[in-house]
Parts: structure tokens; C-alpha cells; sequence
């Protein structure tokens, strides 16, 4: 694995899920396998699972680690290529890399969309200079359009909690929120989920269907309730338009997951990426009972991400 980006830089998404539960297992197991290298933590964005559980999984393969809250701790970042930078921006991206470069082995980065321009999320516009600017393997820790590490770990806890002799319905369902949300999550357990052998389906209001390029031939319906008939596992996330992009088109059915819901399921074990607006995204009923697994979900972030780390050691060592 010479970066992580996506799904599509796994060979064997089987092999990887299986490497992780062993990790698990052990998660001390191969403690001197990073030494002497480096991994770089690059925040452009707020995080508290992606930051503390990147750096356990660093900590755990003896990588050191550097961890820079660019928006709070760096200069102010120019992204634009050929700008006069005469005006609030002190640092062009491309120095910045180039220095990181020096000074890491692996660069990791989060980088969300901007949700001012499609095409420049659409695009990648920060990761891919990234990719473009680095001399080092890239991680993402949640870019414009995917969040792998995350569901590298979703994916680990839907296997954890499925024991049955058949496929299990997994259904993705969007939830309100108060302001408009990327569709990073959404599309990245899409494309995970279409890697895997369930039974996948989308729920989402009218005009707030993902990409295409993410969903393509997935089912996605209208209707929660017809969605959540019979599901083994909800995952609960809110995303705002992408057809008419950033916007909030108005529902009037009333999305947010509650006891009431789930008995149309097959006492279906709920999920969610976390943060979480309780009451808002997801009910405190639901958020607290028995089918949550969101917590599991949020400690196998530690072992997806050293699962990841220990590949692209391999590669590099
Ligand atoms: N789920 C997730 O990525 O959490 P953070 O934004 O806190 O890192």
C-alpha cells in the first residue's frame, strides 16, 4: 500500500479486515516495527477520535509522532497556485508539504470539504496536493469526499457483530442536522460497503441523494421506514445536498432514529461516526440502549488505523 486514500488502495479488503481482528487481538504485538520513523498528524480540521487513536495506533508500531492543529497552530495556509500572497495567507501549501517532507516518513492528513465549491471538493482540491507535493506514503484522515480509516473501522465492527450463516441487511440512513454537513462519510461507507457481502441500502429524503460516482448501481430509497424493514445494522449520518450542493432542502417526515423505528428492524445494531447532536442526529433512547455499538465502532478506530500504519510500514521499511 503506497498511500491511503481509498477503498481502491486495498488489495484484499477480506485480508485487511482480518489483519485488523488480529491486531485487536494484540494490538502490542509489533511494538518496535515503527521505530526510527515518523508519521505526521496534519489537522486542518477539528477531530478528537481520528487525532487520539491515530496516535495510539502510531504509539502501539513505535512510530513517533507529530501532531500539527495547522488551523489553530500554523500559518495561515495558501492553497491556490500562482497567487500574489499579499493579503492573509503567509504559507503556500506546497512549502508546507515540501518541509513535512523533511521531517516525516508518512504523512497522514484531514482535510474536509470546503463546501463552497463542488468542483474543488469533487476534486480534492487539498489532498490531492498532497499526493501531488508529497515524497512520502499519504494517509487520509477524512478528506472532501471519503473517510477510509473510518470505515476500515466500521466495516471491522459490522464482521465483530454478524455471527449469522447469511448476508445481513446494512442499511445507511440519513439523519437532520442544523447545518449543512459533507457527504465524506456517507460516500466512504458506500464504497466500503459495495467491498463487502451485505445485503446495502441507502435512505435518504428527496434531494439528498449522494453522488452517483459513490452510490452507482446501490438501491436507495425514500422511504425510511420501507429502508429500515428487516435491518441488521443502521448507520445513522447526516449529509447535506449534493445535487444542489451544501444546501438543506426541507423534510417534513421526521428522520431521527428512535425505539419506535428500530422495531421495524431485525433488532438491528445502530451505528454512528461520532460526533453525534443527541436528540437532533439520533435519539438519547437509541444513542443509550442496547443496540448501540457506536462506542465498539469508535474504539476499532485504534486498530484500523494501525492496521493501515503497519501496511504502508511494509512498504517503506
Ligand atoms: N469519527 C471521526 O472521524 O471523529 P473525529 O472527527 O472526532 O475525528
Amino acid at each position: 500500500m503506497k498511500n491511503f486514500t481509498s477503498v481502491y488502495d486495498i488489495d484484499n479488503l477480506q485480508e485487511i479486515i482480518a489483519k485488523t481482528l488480529k491486531i485487536k487481538e494484540n494490538p502490542l504485538e509489533n511494538p518496535t516495527k515503527g521505530n526510527g520513523k515518523t508519521i505526521g498528524l496534519v489537522f486542518l480540521n477539528s477531530s478528537l477520535r481520528t487525532r487520539l487513536s491515530s496516535q495510539i495506533a502510531a504509539q502501539n508500531l513505535g512510530l513517533n509522532v507529530l501532531t500539527l492543529n495547522a488551523a489553530q497552530e500554523a500559518w495561515n495556509l495558501e492553497f491556490a497556485d500562482g497567487t500574489v500572497m499579499n493579503g492573509d495567507t503567509v504559507e503556500h501549501i506546497k512549502d508546507a508539504i515540501e518541509v513535512l517532507n523533511q521531517y516525516c516518513d508518512i504523512i497522514a492528513v484531514r482535510c474536509f470539504a470546503g463546501m463552497k465549491s463542488k468542483e474543488d471538493d469533487v476534486n480534492e482540491s487539498i489532498l490531492s496536493q498532497f499526493l501531488k507535493h508529497a515524497k512520502v506514503p499519504v494517509i487520509s484522515l477524512e478528506s472532501a469526499t471519503r473517510h477510509p480509516l473510518q470505515s476500515l473501522a466500521d466495516c471491522i465492527t459490522i464482521t465483530e457483530n454478524w455471527k449469522e450463516n447469511r448476508k445481513p441487511k446494512v442499511v445507511l440512513t440519513w439523519a437532520p442536522h442544523i447545518k449543512p454537513i459533507a457527504q465524506a462519510v456517507g460516500n466512504s461507507f458506500t464504497e466500503w460497503m459495495q467491498q463487502m457481502d451485505v445485503d446495502f441500502v441507502i435512505a435518504n429524503p428527496e434531494g439528498y441523494d449522494l453522488d452517483k460516482n459513490f452510490t452507482k448501481d446501490t438501491k436507495v430509497l425514500h422511504n425510511q421506514d420501507e429502508a429500515l424493514k428487516d435491518a441488521d445494522f443502521i448507520y445513522v449520518k447526516n449529509w447535506s445536498s449534493f445535487e444542489e450542493y451544501a444546501v438543506m432542502p426541507k423534510v417534513d417526515e421526521n428522520w431521527m432514529l428512535t425505539n419506535e423505528k428500530l422495531e421495524l428492524t431485525n433488532n438491528a445494531k445502530v451505528m454512528h461516526c461520532l460526533p453525534v447532536r443527541r436528540n437532533l442526529e439520533l435519539s438519547d433512547e437509541v444513542m443509550d440502549g442496547e443496540n448501540s455499538i457506536i462506542y465498539q465502532q469508535a474504539k476499532n478506530r485504534i486498530f484500523s488505523a494501525q492496521a493501515v500504519f503497519s501496511e504502508i510500514l511494509d512498504e517503506i521499511n
